[in-house]
């Protein structure tokens, strides 16, 4: 058997180039004892796959040049020599932008097998996954959401954005989307349960705000950072909190990404005597379990939506990765391997 692997050949530079990574292909070895062969079915791509690229943005070591691809992805266990793991069993693991991962099962503290919940596994990468937690704890302990509140979000159509809709309307709280396409716009309206959207490629979104919301917003969860942060502190209520969740609008531009932007308007946060907190949702695992069933009760009762943006195969990584900075994809952006 052969696995087919993407590898970092060269660092970025703005959108990723199919030169920057080289397809591989191995000989899949005998396993050893305690070790696992998991068929990989579904990749994951988030923005700061983008700095592992680059130089680790903080978060972890920087990939090393010929190194696999890191990220995660769930798959089915072809041939076990572990008794913890059978085959037929799905995990969610460290997979890497491979076809097939060879696991010893200890080494990959991230790694579980997934409930029977009669979703697709796919969802331990999206709603029931990292992604899915970061928009609950996000909203509910950072944002401190109360019902009633006008809750902001940006790249409301992403993969933590997405969420977010149902989680404030399940509070009894409204939302008011920012994205830059009409398509997008409407799902956020038809199917995610957001109250208001604006477009704020072609609205002016100050001016916008202050119609939908003329007292301000109570939240206001920030995916993208940069200029629509600063627009957003000109539209908070007294006592607001800011959930500083990540600045991708910083992220794609290697100028940007260095100088970072400088926001106007943070004197506001004293007047409005508000709070700006950031979080790492990895800070939250000790109660992850508590998402994952929040948020299956609320989809299995018709509570909670959300989509998924499913591109096909692993030649197609590198693509995928991009539609996250061109504002191509609606949902959680995922890549079908198998
Ligand atoms: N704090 C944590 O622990 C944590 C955990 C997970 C993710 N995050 C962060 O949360 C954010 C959302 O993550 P995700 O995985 O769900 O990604 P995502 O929202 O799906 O990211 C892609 C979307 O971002 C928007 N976007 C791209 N470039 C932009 C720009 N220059 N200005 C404004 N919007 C832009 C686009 O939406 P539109 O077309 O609608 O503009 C695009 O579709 C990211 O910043 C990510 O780094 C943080």
């Amino acid at each position: 058997m052969i696995n087919k692997k993407l590898v970092l050949a060269a660092r970025p530079k703005g959108l990723v180039k199919q030169s920057d990574f080289l397809l591989e292909t191995e000989d899949i070895r005998e396993l050893k004892e305690n070790e696992c062969l998991i068929k990989t079915q579904f990749l994951s791509l988030a923005p700061v796959m983008k700095f592992y690229m680059l130089d680790g943005g903080g978060f972890a070591n920087p990939l090393s040049i010929g190194e696999t691809i890191r990220g995660r992805g769930v798959g089915q266990v072809i041939k076990s020599r572990n008794t913890s793991y059978k085959e037929g069993d799905y995990v969610s693991a460290n997979f890497g932008w491979q076809e097939y991962l060879i696991s010893d099962c200890v080494s990959d503290k991230m790694m579980y097998k997934l409930d029977d919940h009669g979703l697709s596994p796919s969802t331990a990468l999206g709603v029931l996954g990292v992604t899915g937690y970061t928009s609950y704890f996000g909203l509910y302990e950072i944002g401190e959401l109360k019902e009633n509140d006008i809750v902001l979000v940006s790249a409301a159509a992403g993969g933590v954005g997405n969420i977010i809709g149902g989680l404030a309307k399940i509070k009894g709280a409204k939302t008011i989307g920012l994205t830059s396409k009409p398509e997008k716009a409407k799902v956020l309206l038809e199917k995610l349960s957001y109250d208001h959207v604006i477009n704020y490629k072609t609205e002016n979104v100050d001016e916008r705000l202050k119609e939908i919301a003329p007292n301000g917003v109570d939240v206001y969860f920030d995916n993208v950072g940069g200029e629509i942060l600063d627009i957003a502190l000109t539209n908070l209520k007294k006592f607001a909190r800011v959930v500083c969740c990540g600045r991708i609008s910083t992220y794609g531009d290697e100028k940007l990404y260095e100088q970072n932007y400088r926001l106007k308007n943070w004197h506001l946060i004293l007047g409005r005597r508000a709070k700006m907190q950031g979080f790492f949702i990895y800070n939250f695992q000790p109660r992850f379990r508590e998402a994952h069933d929040k948020l299956l009760q609320w989809i299995k009762s018709g509570e909670l939506n959300y989509h998924e943006d499913i591109q096909v195969g692993l030649e197609s990584m590198p693509a995928a990765l991009n539609r996250l900075f061109e504002g191509k994809n609606v949902g959680k952006q995922l890549v079908k391997i198998s």
